[in-house]
């Protein structure tokens, strides 16, 4: 596995691959690894000739300087993860190799990107859009991995893919969770060891709705997790959403989609965590 940090070089490298026939898998992440980008890269591995693992702290997707700021660092540990899991290339640039001038490009994927992250988090999917569109041009891979622990997110490369007509094949890849049933997330090496065990409600809420949902409606069902929440002192809910897994938008009957998802945002403590739950 090497290590590298620009544009010209990995080029280089991946180039040589191209020439011999090889076929290249990119995992885009912001690094922390753990199990759930794991998945991705596993899969991207026993899929592709090469894997390039990108490693990245985007400044463009956050629109909280604090949160960028105490978003985990630990490219170390991550390499060792990466070197395990059978990656070829970790992608590490700094700030200046993906933003040598200021990024002034503007997407719109409405209405995907106007719901939930898109409402609560202004710019940020914009930031995405501009990161794993240079990542995609650097790379120029053959397949792309996201989680769908981001739901909303992978709907959006989905989209952006077909606006930009980049020729690649986006790879979606199941939410992986803790033994207890917390989606892994960067965000949970934040929480304190009382906000961890506040933090299992949100799954225990998804999972118990999902009991529910057979025999009550739609709104009684998103009535269930909100109630769930907001009776669990130290969290704080954003939203809890049931929408249609390919247009994002709300939906208010189970008869309205074949493909019903529940998407919630939510802080605990200072930590805001996303989950979500196919119906
Ligand atoms: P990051 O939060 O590091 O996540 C990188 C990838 O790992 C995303 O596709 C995410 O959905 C996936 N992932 C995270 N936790 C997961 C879990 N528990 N199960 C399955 N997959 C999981 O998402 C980003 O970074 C950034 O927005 C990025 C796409 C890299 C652009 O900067």
């Amino acid at each position: 596995m090497e290590l590298i940090c620009t544009k010209k070089e990995l080029k280089e490298k991946l180039d040589a691959c191209r020439e011999k026939g090889l076929t290249i898998g990119l995992v885009p992440t912001m690094g922390a690894l753990h199990e759930g980008h794991a998945s991705l890269v596993r899969r991207s591995v026993a899929e592709n000739d090469v894997t390039v693992v990108s490693v990245f702290v985007n400044p463009t997707q956050f629109n909280d300087k604090n949160d960028l700021k105490n978003y985990p660092r630990t490219l170390e540990a991550d390499c060792a993860l990466l070197e395990r899991e059978g990656a070829s290339f970790v992608f590490a640039p700094s700030v200046e190799e993906m933003y040598p001038e200021e990024d002034t490009r503007v997407f719109s994927f409405a209405p995907l990107d106007t719901v939930m992250e898109g409402a609560c988090r202004p710019g940020h999917f914009n930031g995405v859009a501009q990161i794993v569109s240079k990542l995609f041009y650097a790379v120029e891979p053959h397949k792309a991995y996201f989680g769908e622990k981001d739901f909303q997110q992978l709907a959006i490369i989905r989209r952006m893919v077909q606006q930009l007509g980049i020729g690649v094949e986006i790879v979606g890849c199941p939410i992986v969770r803790e033994a207890d049933g917390l989606a892994l997330s960067s965000r949970n090496t934040l929480l304190s060891p009382e906000e961890r065990m506040r933090a299992l409600t949100i799954s225990r809420a998804l999972f118990e709705s999902k009991e529910f949902a057979c025999g009550n409606s739609l709104s009684a069902t998103r009535a269930f997790v909100e109630n769930y929440i907001k009776n669990t002192p130290g969290l704080e809910l954003e939203y809890y959403l049931i929408v249609d897994g390919d247009t994002l938008q709300e939906v208010q009957e189970w008869s309205d989609t074949g493909y019903a998802v529940g998407c919630i945002a939510l802080f605990c403590g200072n930590v805001r965590l996303i989950d979500n739950i196919k119906y």
